[in-house]
């Protein structure tokens, strides 16, 4: 039996279930997964999975175990984890440290955890158990020979680490691959958010003012996506380029200010901190509902929120409402953390379909290359964005061009003219 921290075990029949459903919906992790099963990559190897503990990632960690690896599972978010996905991973020999509604000392419990399985390669998402590789548990940082990074932030925090010449081990910054941000990041997120608001507000998008904080790829997303659903949208921005970028895509780029009293919903996507905070509460509309869409919870500031109101309360479930002295009422989804994964099931299947293949492509690679790599920051190679590319296209029926000989010598030659 597999060794567990989880809620609840007799919950695994309903987890085992969103598990089969998602991976119908994953042809590109289905062909790895047969590849891995002949081949066994990671036989004797230990993974250390922290990724949002829902139905794919949960596949991604079968996947893994499939390859021969042995796998123990965190999720990376206190928030995001489902209870009957993890129990059914622990039946399925995983080992599982996570709960839904975990406090932030479980979560770090969980988390050491993981690490005090000893991997030989650990996929974090938002960068947390990399840190404490490099903090609390320095001394397990020496067996590893590697990893994958899957989200935005956590590449960030690995630059800094790598810009202080302080990275233990090789990170594959699996985020920064065009068969992840180009898909994962913009229709992913765009998606996912859409999806965690309506169900979790029942209220209609169309007619409504919406700003979204960041155009990166994942706000470029969600933007496109309200357009869709009929609202009017508003972009805030600290890069000019983007603030033009969204200006051309038809948004309405402002400062937050200006579009704090405009709002009905805020959503933030950034990357950064106190995109809204006091200030811009002071100015909000009655009935302004906030979210983030950000790996961390501090993009709308709570604690400015939390001391402005004269009552708070539970109004529907991953709704707290916050009355401020003059009587508005701004309604924060989700305690600001990931919206689409606290309150929704993350991306779609199809999404993290490629998004996940590069992560156990990039795995593999850690693992064959280990010699050659030194403790940097990667980019994923481009033979493995491409065979992703190439396996998701397979499964659509699609089939492309390949260029000719004389094609190939004609792009790659200096003299075009003739
Ligand atoms: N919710 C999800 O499922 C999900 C998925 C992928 C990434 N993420 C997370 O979303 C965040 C954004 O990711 P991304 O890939 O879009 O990053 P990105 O770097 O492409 O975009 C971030 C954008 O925010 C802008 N920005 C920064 N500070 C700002 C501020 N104070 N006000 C307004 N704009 C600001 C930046 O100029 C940039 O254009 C990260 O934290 C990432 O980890 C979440």
């Amino acid at each position: 039996m597999a060794k567990s921290l989880i809620r609840d075990i007799s919950l695994a029949p309903a987890g085992r279930l969103k598990i089969d459903w998602v991976r119908q919906h994953m042809p590109v992790l289905n062909v790895i997964r047969e590849q891995f099963e002949q081949e066994q990559p990671f036989k004797g190897i230990r993974i250390a999975v922290c990724i949002h503990l829902e139905a794919k990632t949960a596949y991604l960690a079968e996947v893994l175990k499939a390859g021969g690896a042995e796998v123990s599972i965190s999720g990376s978010n206190p928030l995001s984890t489902q209870d009957d996905v993890a129990a059914a991973l622990v039946q399925s020999g995983i080992n599982v440290y996570s709960w839904y509604n975990a406090t932030d000392a479980e979560y770090k419990d969980h988390l050491l955890h993981l690490i005090d399985d000893q991997p030989d390669i650990v996929i974090d998402d938002g960068g947390d158990v990399v840190h404490l590789l490099h903090t609390e548990r320095t001394e397990r940082a020496a067996k590893i020979l590697g990893g994958c990074e899957e989200t935005t932030t956590g590449v960030l925090r690995l630059r800094a680490l790598e810009k202080q010449g302080k990275l233990k081990f090789p990170m594959i910054a699996v985020n920064d691959a065009y068969c992840k941000y180009l898909f994962d990041n913009r229709y992913g997120t765009g998606e996912s958010v859409w999806s965690g608001i309506m169900r979790t507000t029942n209220l209609i998008t169309a007619g409504k003012t919406v700003v979204v904080a960041g155009y990166g790829w994942c706000g470029k997303g969600v933007a496109m996506r309200a357009k869709g659903l009929g609202a009017k949208v508003i972009v805030t921005e600290v890069d000019p380029v983007k603030a033009i970028e969204a200006y051309m895509d038809g948004f309405q780029p402002m400062n937050s200010l200006e579009a704090a009293r405009l709002g009905d919903i805020f959503i933030t996507v950034t990357g950064c901190k106190d995109v809204f905070t006091g200030r811009h509460y002071e100015l909000m509309k009655d009935g302004a509902i906030l979210c983030n869409a950000g790996h961390f919870d501090v993009e709308v500031n709570k604690p400015d929120l939390v001391a402005m109101a004269t009552s708070r309360r539970i109004v529907r479930k991953d709704i707290e409402e916050f009355t401020l002295k003059d009587g508005r009422k701004l309604y924060l989804l989700a305690e600001g953390r990931l919206v689409n994964l606290a309150a929704g099931d993350g991306h779609p299947a199809e999404i993290m379909d490629m998004s996940f293949a590069l992560q156990a492509l990039s795995a593999r690679y850690i693992l064959e290359q280990a010699k050659k790599l030194t403790n940097k920051v990667y980019v994923v190679p481009k033979e493995i964005d491409h065979r992703v590319a190439t396996l998701k296209l397979n499964s659509l029926g699609v089939h492309i061009d390949t260029l000719t000989a004389e094609q190939e010598a004609y792009i790659n030659s200096l003299n075009h003219a003739t």
